[in-house]
C-alpha cells in the first residue's frame, strides 16, 4: 500500500459528501486522511459537522479578496501547508481559476449530480427531470479548466421515474454520489487512477 494521502475538501454548504469520505477514512476504507475542510462560507453547515468531528474546518471568505485568483492562493496556501494529495469538491460553489487547476492537475475532484456531459452547472437534477430523460444519475470527474468538464473517473446511472420532482430525484442521485465519491477517493489514494488526456483508467490491485 502507497503512503496514507492527505485529503484537502472544499465545501459551500451541507457537506454530506464530505461527511462520506470523512466515515470512509475512519473506517480505514481509504488510505488516506481529511487533513482540513474549507468552506468559503463560515456558516456553512458542513463545516459544523466537520468541526464536531474533530476535522480541522476553517472558512476562507470569497468576499475578502478582491478577485478569483487571490481567493484562491489563499485557499492553496492553505492545502499546501497541509501538503494536501489530494482536493475533493463536494459542494464547492466556486469555480477554480486556472492557476488552482494547474497547481493540483489532476489532483482535484469534483462530484456532479448528472451523468456529464449532460447538464453541466447548477441544478443538474432539475434539468434532467425537465428534459425528461428516463436516466440520470452522478459523476466523479478531475476538474480541469471548464465547468464540470473534465476527465471522468466513475458515473453511475439512476433511473428518473414518471412522478419524480427535482427533490425526489436528488435524494435518489445523493445516495450514488456518496457511493461513488468514495469508491474514486479510495482509488486516488490506493494509486489506482491513470489519467491519458480525457480518459482515466482504473489499475488493478
Ligand atoms: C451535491 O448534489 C453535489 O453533487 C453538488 O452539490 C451537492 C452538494 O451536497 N455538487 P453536499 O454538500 O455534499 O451534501
Amino acid at each position: 500500500m502507497p503512503a496514507r494521502k492527505k485529503i484537502g475538501v472544499l465545501i459551500s454548504g451541507r457537506g454530506s459528501n464530505m461527511m462520506s469520505i470523512l466515515d470512509a477514512c475512519e473506517r480505514g476504507d481509504i488510505n488516506g486522511d481529511v487533513v482540513v475542510v474549507i468552506s468559503n462560507k463560515a456558516n456553512a453547515e458542513g463545516l459544523q459537522k466537520a468541526a464536531e468531528r474533530g476535522a480541522e474546518a476553517l472558512a476562507v471568505s470569497h468576499r475578502d479578496f478582491p478577485d478569483r485568483e487571490l481567493f484562491d492562493r489563499a485557499v492553496v496556501e492553505k492545502l499546501e501547508k497541509r501538503e494536501v494529495n489530494l482536493v475533493c469538491l463536494a459542494g464547492f460553489m466556486r469555480l477554480l481559476s486556472p492557476w488552482f487547476v494547474s497547481r493540483f492537475r489532476n489532483r482535484v475532484m469534483n462530484i456532479h449530480p448528472a451523468l456529464l456531459p449532460s447538464f453541466p452547472g447548477l441544478h443538474g437534477q432539475k434539468q434532467a427531470v425537465d428534459h425528461g430523460v428516463k436516466i440520470s444519475g452522478a459523476t466523479v470527474h478531475f476538474v480541469d479548466e471548464k465547468l464540470d468538464h473534465g476527465p471522468i473517473i466513475i458515473q453511475r446511472a439512476v433511473e428518473v421515474r414518471d412522478d419524480d420532482s427535482e427533490d425526489s430525484l436528488a435524494e435518489r442521485i445523493l445516495k450514488i454520489e456518496h457511493q461513488i465519491y468514495t469508491e474514486a477517493v479510495k482509488l486516488f489514494c490506493a494509486d489506482r487512477l491513470h489519467v491519458e488526456g480525457r480518459k482515466v483508467f482504473i489499475h488493478d490491485k
